[in-house]
């Protein structure tokens, strides 16, 4: 038995359309930031039929509808047609037995399936390591199968997506561009609603390029934004980074807005806390940035100089609940 544990990560670059959706490879780039928490624990094991067992924070155990065991099923599928191209077939001979720990609420924006999908390839990953010796690409390509932002939790701190070309499974994958020692920033996570999304993101990326700025955003990723976004972090260029965050935020939400069916996953709330972070953030000088997913959850990305004054906008949103977070070191076998 091997026990892996992960957490999601805070996208800059969004991910959001595919060019193959049922292999999960995106249209674009994408970059994210790997946090350190909240946690999400897998033992795996060798077994000759797949069981999936999740067990919540309080040790209840929470019981799986059958399109989430589904998701593994066809997420190990996959990932044994991959182990395939990499010469060993054998290497899952039959099926993996799970027993899940998570102590992430599922889908308030939190990108719990981010920290699963990545746990369960890192958790594989383990399993085979005496079969073969996966790279972090390569058990970040098994990560994205399960979910296509979890390929970026498969290693910590600072990771860009290649979208890569084609149909092969293995073409798109999370690479390192500095780890979790290069840079600490926090995460304040604002919750405004503990309700379930309405549409998932599986689905929102299918519909992704309805949108008439669906292209343009893809240029503007590949040409320029993710360039951008890794040289500021590297440079460690807090201000560039906010102003590339913030216009890739702004702009997927515009495409989500503007997609048939449109999707609108940001509220009042979200608003609100948009609107005076930024007032904020120019009456005190701080080193801050907000970012949101597919839900109305608002991410306050800060330097350790602004942290202080960031936690106390926070903990003043009075009707969101706070997780807090801040770099971290990715999926690993414990
Ligand atoms: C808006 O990775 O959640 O959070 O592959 O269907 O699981 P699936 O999609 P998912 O999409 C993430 C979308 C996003 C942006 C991002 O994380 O880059």
């Amino acid at each position: 038995m091997k026990t892996a544990i992960s957490a999601p990560n805070s996208a800059w670059i969004k991910y959001w359309g595919n060019r193959n959706n049922g292999l999960r490879l995106p249209v674009a780039d994408s970059f994210s930031m790997t946090l350190d928490s909240p946690t999400v624990e897998i033992d795996i094991d060798h077994s000759e039929t797949l069981t999936v067992k999740s067990i919540n924070s309080d040790g209840s155990e929470r019981i799986l509808k059958e399109s989430e065991v589904g998701r593994f099923q066809i997420t190990l599928d996959l990932a044994k047609k991959y182990l395939e191209t990499l010469d060993v077939p054998e290497a899952i001979p039959a099926s993996v037995a799970l027993e899940i720990r998570s102590h992430i609420p599922a889908a308030v924006g939190l990108a719990s399936s981010a920290a699963v999908f990545s746990c369960f390839a890192r958790a594989i990953q383990g399993l085979i390591e005496e079969t073969i010796n996966l790279t972090d690409e390569q058990t970040s390509v098994i990560a994205r199968l399960g979910s296509g932002s979890a390929a970026r939790s498969a290693s910590g701190g600072f990771i860009a997506l290649r979208a890569g070309e084609g149909d092969e499974i293995g073409s798109s994958y999370g690479e390192q561009m500095a780890d979790e020692n290069h840079w600490v920033l926090h995460d304040f996570i604002l919750v405004p609603s503990m309700e379930e999304k309405k549409v998932g993101s599986t689905k929102g990326h299918a519909s992704a390029q309805s949108s008439p700025h669906f292209s343009q955003r893809v240029e503007d990723i590949m040409e320029r934004r993710q360039k951008e976004c890794i040289d500021a972090v590297l440079g460690k260029d807090f201000e560039k980074l906010q102003r590339v965050a913030e216009e890739d935020c702004d702009d997927m939400h515009r495409v989500m807005l503007t997609s048939n069916p449109p999707l609108d996953y940001l509220t009042d709330v979200t608003h609100r806390i948009v609107r005076d972070i930024k007032a904020f953030r120019d009456s005190e000088h701080l080193e801050v940035f907000y970012t949101m997913d597919a839900g109305p959850t608002v991410q306050l990305l800060c330097t350790e100089e602004s942290k202080e004054k960031v936690a106390e906008f926070a903990n003043n949103q009075e009707d969101c609940t706070i997780f807090t977070a801040k770099t971290g070191p990715g999926a690993r076998l414990i």
